[in-house]
């Protein structure tokens, strides 16, 4: 049936490929059967480049490739000249793990329409795992209406997450480091009278760092559900703007905004970003805006009622010592890779809820799995959950998880902490000044790795 259309078209065409109706009319036609494989098959055999067709159409065959799962053809067709072209293309290199492209992707489409609704793609690119599915969203992104160009506020509405609150069950492991948060930071905001009876001030924020993808992110976002308080998620690398005065603005507007929501966790991310090697700056805009940045925290010591202020960093080493002294991020906390129970405990978090059939031997998978970060078990059970789904697909009915699944998924997957780890037993041994890197040590002590 619809090679009964589609074939006397493309006859046609090869015929006459020079033909814009008729272009157009054999891409509707391929589209409108579902058919876009077969479609940028015949394109491509008729050496007929993407930049023949309309931005609209290549936006059209790039959704339907996503739809059948092409990704890497899709990136072949889609336009970039807008943003929202731009968000698709982004969710796509970012499901095909390309994350450094997609963050760039990412970032010039937000350049080209600040207010743009990115439908959390920016926060998906802080983790480590994207299913095809949220690639798909991107078609349903295309509707969105771009907003008019960004003024005071909507800088700030970019900034603001639409997530689900989660608290410190969500975290697993860590209890040393939720225990220092609970005693550093929600006691003395959840009982600031305690404090002043003792006249401790309970001023300053706390500064987290560790490898990547082992819960940083997620338990500034815990801390701000146990308080019940709002939550500013801040990648430092959207604040800092090309445009001098730019910068500057959106940090004073992100502060703004988290004082007017009080009780609020406002939690910069990659603060490194911010802060890296002030002395090396030969651009004075960012050593003016590290200076900013720091009185705004210096302001927040005499008027932060209300508000937490977290930060995270996978660089420790390249913060700005600045950024320590007392009153600013005065309290460093190492958020080390899940040890085996730990990662017992993730595992159990991330199966719960989903159709399993027998026992999963949880206990097993954390032994195997030393040097994973919390992001790696995730992308771990996501396998394995990809293998239920396509069963499931293939025997028309539901196929639940299962052990074998599990351990079949442990053969392609890798653990990402341990370079991470390399890095920092260099500085804990040979940089480690007023002993800031005592935690990494004692981890490495514990794990027979120093
Ligand atoms: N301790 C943990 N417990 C549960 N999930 C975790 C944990 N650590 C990491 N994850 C998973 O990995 C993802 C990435 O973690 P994240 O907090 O963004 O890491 P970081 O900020 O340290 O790079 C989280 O969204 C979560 O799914
Ligand atoms: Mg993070």
């Amino acid at each position: 049936m619809n090679d009964a259309i589609l074939s006397p078209i493309e006859a046609a065409l090869r015929l006459s490929p020079d033909n814009p109706p008729l272009l157009d009319a054999y891409v509707q036609a391929a589209l409108g059967a579902a058919l876009p494989g077969r479609l940028v098959a015949v394109l491509g055999e008729l050496a007929l480049e993407p930049n023949r067709l309309t931005a609209a159409l290549r936006l059209k065959i790039g959704n339907a490739l996503i739809e059948d799962g092409l990704l890497e053809r899709a990136l072949h067709w889609l336009p970039d000249d807008s943003a929202e072209a731009l968000l698709v293309r982004a969710r796509v290199l970012l499901a095909l793990d390309q994350r450094p492209a997609a963050r760039e992707t990412w970032t010039r489409a937000r350049e080209l329409a600040p207010g743009i609704d990115d439908g959390g793609l920016g926060a998906s690119l802080d983790e480590r795992v994207v299913s095809i599915a949220s690639a798909r969203k991107a078609t349903e992104k295309l509707q969105t209406n771009i907003p008019p160009a960004s003024g005071g506020d909507d800088v700030v509405r970019l900034f603001q997450p639409k997530q689900q609150r989660i608290t410190f069950a969500d975290v697993g492991g860590l209890a040393e480091v939720k225990a220092q948060i609970r005693k550093r930071i929600i006691t003395p905001f959840q009982k600031p009278s305690l404090f002043q009876r003792f006249s401790r001030k309970a001023g300053g924020g706390v500064l987290m760092y560790g490898p990547p993808g082992c819960g940083k992110t997620l338990l500034a976002r815990a801390t701000a559900g146990e308080c019940s308080a709002s939550f500013f998620n801040v990648a430092v690398s959207d604040v800092l703007d090309l445009y001098i005065g730019e910068s500057e603005r959106k940090l004073r507007a992100v502060f703004d905004q988290a004082r007017r929501a009080k009780p609020a966790v406002l939690f910069f991310d990659e603060v490194e970003a911010l802060g890296g090697k002030r002395q090396y700056s030969r651009e004075s805009g960012t050593a003016k805006l590290v200076s900013q940045f720091l009185s705004e925290l210096d302001g927040f010591e005499r008027n932060n009622e209300g508000v937490l202020i977290l930060a995270a960093t996978n660089v420790p080493w390249a913060v700005d010592p600045a950024f320590r002294r007392p009153g600013r991020f005065d309290r460093v906390l190492f958020v080390p890779p899940p040890d085996q129970e730990a990662r017992e405990d993730i595992l159990r978090g991330l199966l719960k809820g989903r159709p399993v059939a027998g026992t999963i031997d949880t206990g097993f998978i954390a032994r195997q799995t030393g040097g994973f970060s919390g992001a790696d078990l995730t992308h771990l059970v996501d396998e394995a959950v990809d293998q239920a789904i396509e069963a499931s697909m293939q025997q028309g009915e539901d196929v639940p998880l299962t052990d074998p699944m599990l351990k079949s998924a442990l053969k392609d997957t890798k653990p990402t902490t341990l370079e991470w780890l390399t890095t920092a037993r260099n500085y804990a041994r040979y940089a480690n000044e007023a002993g800031q890197y005592d935690e990494v040590l004692a981890f490495l002590d514990r794990h027979g790795q120093r």
